[in-house]
């Protein structure tokens, strides 16, 4: 994927899970990479263990707007431009709907879709005075079928499938492409709450069950999902836009 080379990609929650992996699969491809989280901590421990110039850290609440706005600034301070920008930050809460307060409702609905139209309001108004530019949302199975347990998840990620198409058309003619990718069940930070209430022990024997649910027999990794971006965000996928790809080891053909 050699047209990668010099690209400049911003990955929101780039501090953990698929979006670390993706960020370290970028700069791999010589991208120039900037990781978004709202976990100081780990962004900063992530960015001293990359050391290199190619990839830095900005603090970021993504449903925050300033936040949103400068994050897009500071790429464009630092790097020059933004080819391609990772909607990626996520969080999943295991309430059921009757017993949800109307706060939690906001917090998911705000990181996980708010989220994308703050981010992608700012970076579109960038990428169409660029003629150019390439926004991929990490969606979820949950947004094609529902999962059992997050039913406000699977409704902010059957949000996120439609914006995605909504962009895809609105801005094709500034030649900018939009797409998501739907992972099935990814081992990740994210599942570790909702598979076992954080019980370590619990923890190996649910995700031997949950592996079983899709027909490839494992769950994924954060760089099965990793790989699909590349892909998308490389001229190899030049004519897909306004898709959902799933990346979940056939879960949904069942
Ligand atoms: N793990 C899975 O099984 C799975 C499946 C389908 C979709 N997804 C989606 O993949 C994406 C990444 O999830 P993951 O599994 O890597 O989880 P993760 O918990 O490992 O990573 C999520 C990152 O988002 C960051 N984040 C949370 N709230 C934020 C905010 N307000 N502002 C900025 N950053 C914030 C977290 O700090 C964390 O670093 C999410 O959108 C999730 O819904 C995950």
């Amino acid at each position: 994927m050699e047209d990668l080379k010099n690209k400049v990609v911003v990955i929101t929650g780039g501090a953990s899970g698929i979006g670390l992996a993706t960020a370290k699969a970028f700069l791999a491809t010589y991208s120039k990479v900037v990781i978004a989280d709202i976990d100081i901590d780990k962004g900063c421990s992530v960015e001293k263990e990359m050391k290199n110039d190619n990839f830095i850290f900005i603090p970021t609440d993504v449903t925050n707007e300033a936040d949103c706005s400068n994050l897009i600034q500071q790429t464009i301070d630092k790097y020059g431009t933004i080819d391609v920008f990772i909607n990626n930050a996520g969080i999943e809460i295991s309430t059921p709907v009757h017993e949800m307060e109307l706060e939690e409702w906001n917090k998911i609905v705000n990181v996980n879709l708010t989220s994308v139209f703050l981010c992608s309001k700012y970076v579109l108004n960038y990428m169409i005075q660029n003629n150019k530019g390439n926004i991929i949302n990490t969606c979820s199975v949950s947004g094609l079928v529902a999962w059992p347990g997050i039913p406000a998840y699977n409704a902010t990620k059957g949000g996120v499938l439609q914006l995605t198409k909504s962009l895809a058309i609105e801005y094709a003619k500034n030649n900018i492409r939009v797409n998501c990718i739907c992972p099935g069940i990814i081992d990740t930070p994210l599942n570790k709450q909702s598979f076992t209430l954080n019980n370590e022990q619990a923890l190996e024997v649910v995700k031997e069950e949950k592996a079983k649910l899709s027909p490839l027999g494992r769950l994924g990794t954060p760089e099965d999902i990793a790989n699909t971006m590349l892909f998308l965000a490389s001229n190899m996928s030049d004519y897909i836009t306004g898709t959902a790809i799933s990346v979940d080891g056939g879960y949904t053909a069942i």
